[in-house]
């Protein structure tokens, strides 16, 4: 075969392997606090994007043990498992509790993040972090809250969250900030799993009508953060992620090649010191998962920054109630409104919360549920699933 027939045969080859990898694009995604709401909605997440390999940790047992107040053991996991993104669902929730709690509440909500941006940008990947409408609140806001509004949290568990995000901001690398509102979801415990219970076994009822927001459904959180990863993956600021079959020369060591001369042993090693000069020197990655993992350099996410997402609309937690009940038939259950100050705590709750999402239906073309519809889905979920409890226990 002459040097050009085998050139234009190694080109075929070359663009058949690429062409594979691109259709491919496998990411190694770690999440974090999988054993919590979001976490879990992430779960299923993975069954639908099986091109992925999903790394589920947590703290308690059944999934891959990591603690992210501890900078070593994230690092030494990003380098095991050649970590591409990593999605932080795990954080301090409760939000009374964190008055009380000292130290923790600051390490696992601001400390944390800043370990996991550390840890994805000296790789050069992707964090997704998940943070709260509790960062506003302090103003008597009566229009949705923009991303660029300053935060005015009242109380530890939303300035710990307010921190966490300027902590990642410092740090830089490519990063999401995703400030939700209301989280719900069929796991753990929650305020329709909560209001589902109360209105099925009481007589009567008090919800507060005074704290206005919206409620998101974990899943559509979670859909929304798959199509985040899937745009960074395609995002132009990502050099060994896209991929645009080269024309000339196919492998730029081999310009010899191309000539149509015959490699000599000095011409390749010249060749070999060109190709591991490369980001990516081989069309399959350095991990043969064409992919490379590591060494993606200081290139960032374009779409990098903080934005918004609840569900669409408004209601109180008195509506939002109201709606779980009816969905659920709860009819005997009489739910009065009332105000705040008969339901005293030690954190005061944003009045007004709601979130304004522009930005990130814009930026990722995203499409928000109504907050009835996706009440509805988990509702419809949860009688699934509590039906095929009974189905099983008899
Ligand atoms: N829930 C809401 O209404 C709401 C509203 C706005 C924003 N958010 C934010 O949304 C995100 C997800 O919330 P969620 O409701 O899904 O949380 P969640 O159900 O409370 O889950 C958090 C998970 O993190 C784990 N975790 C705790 N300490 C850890 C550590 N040191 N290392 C690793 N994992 C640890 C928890 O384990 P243990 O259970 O064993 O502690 C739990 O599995 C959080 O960032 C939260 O701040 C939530």
């Amino acid at each position: 075969m002459s040097a050009a027939n085998d050139n234009a045969v190694r080109h075929s080859l070359f663009n058949i392997q690429y062409s594979i990898v691109n259709e491919v694009n496998v990411m190694n995604i770690l999440i974090t606090g999988a054993n919590g709401q979001l976490g879990h909605c992430m779960q299923n997440i993975a069954k639908q994007h099986t091109e992925h390999k999903y790394i589920f940790t947590d703290v308690c047992d059944g999934y891959t043990h990591l603690d992210i107040t501890n900078l070593d053991a994230i690092r030494k996991m990003v380098a095991e498992q050649h970590v591409d993104c990593i999605v932080n669902c795990a954080a301090w929730t409760n939000v009374d509790a964190a008055e009380t709690a000292g130290d923790i509440v600051e390490t696992l909500n601001a400390k944390a993040p800043e370990y996991l941006a550390k840890a994805m940008k000296e790789v050069g990947g992707l964090l997704i972090h998940i943070s709260s409408d509790y960062v506003f609140g302090g103003d008597p806001y009566n229009t949705p809250c923009r991303e660029d509004q300053k935060g005015t949290p009242t109380g530890v568990y939303g300035l710990t969250k307010l921190h966490g995000e300027q902590n990642i901001q410092a740090v830089g690398g490519s990063y999401v900030i995703l400030r939700t509102s209301w989280l719900y979801s069929e796991y753990g415990k929650n305020f329709v799993k909560t209001m589902l219970n109360l209105t099925a076994t009481k007589p009567q009822l008090k919800v507060v009508f005074d704290q206005v927001g919206t409620p998101t459904y974990a899943g559509d959180l979670a859909n929304a953060i798959a199509t985040i990863i899937e745009d960074y993956k395609k995002d132009p600021s990502q050099p060994s992620m896209v991929f645009t079959p080269p024309s000339v020369p196919p492998f730029p060591g081999d310009r010899n090649l191309l000539r149509g001369g015959v490699p000599t042993a000095e011409k390749q090693q010249e060749t070999q010191q060109a190709n591991s000069k490369l980001v990516s020197p081989s069309p399959l990655g350095r991990d043969g998962r064409g992919f490379p993992s590591e060494g993606r350099g200081e290139a960032c996410y374009s779409k990098s920054g903080i934005y918004h997402f609840s569900n669409e609309g408004v209601c109180s937690w008195y509506d939002f109630t109201k709606a779980i009940a009816q969905i659920a038939g709860n009819t005997s259950c009489d739910i009065q409104p009332c105000h705040s100050s008969e339901f005293p705590s030690p954190v005061t709750r944003p009045s007004y919360s709601v979130l304004d999402k522009t930005k990130i239906k814009e930026t990722f073309n995203l499409s928000i549920p109504y907050w009835l519809d996706s009440l509805r889905k988990c509702e419809e979920h949860l009688l699934a699933n509590s039906a095929c409890s009974e189905e099983k226990r008899r």
